[in-house]
């Protein structure tokens, strides 16, 4: 009876596989085939509040304000309310998934047998073929047709992160503050006493303004979910005003520039994957000035960086995500113990310069992803349950 299931693993009486290699593809090929990527479409909207609770309503949504040159990133700093950092589990966006089926008229929005996963996820997935440093660790789970991608963080992983290097931290909070001299309740700010000016409010990371869209890669359908960080103009309802933020260190040379050319590629997918089609930059000094800002149109930025000392090919990136996605598609199919696939947990690691290699996990590798919460694999037991039995 899978009600009264308590996270367990698949039966051992089957022998597991081997696991899966996926090759590294070669970066320096020019012949990337053409894979299609449908424009994403939003089919939720959500916010968490100052407290990191959850409401589907759009009361964190941010309207997009020039910030004032010279200013200090550094403002403010002690009285940062910090989100702890946490396992990167789907509970907020499998809530969303959940509110639109609730609902009669928009229920067809959500695909069966596609993916559901965090843009982060996505954009790690789609510019591992460039990635040079970082590996990468995500559990997957099939239930019900649907694949869910979640990042695997141990708990080394996860203190090293809570524990970051104060020189980390303040470079970290630069980014955020950048995103609060750039944001407003209000299509225009108004002016508070006693803060620099153009301040937008001091900053608590627990807040965020979330958009779930629906895309397709190949013959994969896509749910993403991820933070906006704020939109232009007016809200429409779409990604059509939604605005990326980003800071960058001020380029003085050529080395620099290629720098920046490669970070490119990381701010490209994570706004296209959400079909976000304005990123701005804020350029500042070592010490968090802003000295510029920059505003790039998405869709433009492949062709800015061609022919670049930091050029990449956003062809092979979605080459390889299509070709991942079906090999995952694949080893879950093959790899599923029929009576308990559901309860099943896949890992796929990432070595860079290596590839990638999907195995499914032991009872004792599972009982680490489930961490004694109330789970199945690392879904909440009462989506798993409702995916599963229709409750
Ligand atoms: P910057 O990107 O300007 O550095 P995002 O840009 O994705 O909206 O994230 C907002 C800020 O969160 C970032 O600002 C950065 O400060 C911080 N941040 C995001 N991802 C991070 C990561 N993987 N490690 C450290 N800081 C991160
Ligand atoms: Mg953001
Ligand atoms: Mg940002």
């Amino acid at each position: 009876d899978p009600t009264t299931g308590d996270g367990s693993a698949p039966s051992t009486s089957n022998p597991r596989p081997p696991p899966h290699t996926l090759s590294y593809p070669d970066v320096k090929q020019h012949n990337a085939r053409q894979t299609p990527f449908q424009l994403p479409t939003q089919i939720a909207s959500y916010s968490h509040d100052e407290h990191h609770a959850q409401r589907f309503d759009n009361s964190a949504m941010r309207y997009y304000v020039d910030p004032p040159l010279g200013a200090r990133l550094d403002y403010g700093y002690d009285r940062w309310i910090r989100k702890p950092d946490e396992r990167g589990r789907l509970d907020g966006l499998l809530n969303a998934i959940r509110e639109v089926k609730k609902d009669a008229t928009k229920a067809g929005a959500v695909p069966d047998n596609g993916v559901v996963s965090w843009r982060g996820i996505m954009t790690k997935i789609l510019t591992a073929p460039y990635e040079e440093r970082d590996g990468w660790d995500l559990n997957i789970m099939c239930v019900n047709g649907t694949l869910y991608f979640e990042e695997h963080l141990t708990d080394r992983r996860l203190q090293e992160k809570n524990d970051m290097a104060p020189r980390q931290r303040q470079q970290t909070y630069y980014g955020y503050a950048f995103e609060s001299y750039c944001t407003s309740d209000a299509p225009a700010r108004q002016q508070q006493p006693g803060v620099p000016s153009g301040w937008g409010g001091d900053v608590n990371t627990n807040v965020q303004w979330c958009s779930v869209v629906r895309t397709k890669l190949g013959d994969t359908r896509i749910v993403i979910g991820g933070e906006v960080d704020c939109v232009r103009g007016r809200y429409t309802g779409r990604t059509d005003t939604f605005v990326e933020l980003k800071t960058s260190m001020a380029i003085r040379g050529q080395n620099d520039e290629a720098r920046f050319e490669k970070k490119l590629l990381k701010f490209y997918f994570q706004s296209f994957l959400l079909g976000v089609p304005e990123i701005v930059v804020g350029f500042r000094t070592p010490s968090g000035v802003i000295t510029t800002t920059q505003t790039f149109k998405t869709i433009e930025i492949p062709r800015q960086v061609r022919g670049k000392a930091g050029a990449w090919n956003p062809l092979i990136c979605l080459e390889w995500g299509d070709k991942f996605l079906k090999t995952v598609k694949d080893v879950v199919q093959t790899t599923a113990d029929s009576a308990n696939a559901s309860r099943n947990v896949w890992r796929a690691t990432f070595v860079p310069g290596t590839g990638v290699t999907v195995r499914l996990l032991d009872q004792t590798e599972v009982d680490e992803v489930v961490n004694m919460e109330d789970r199945i694999g690392f879904l909440p037991r009462s989506y798993w349950s409702s995916e599963t039995l229709g409750v």
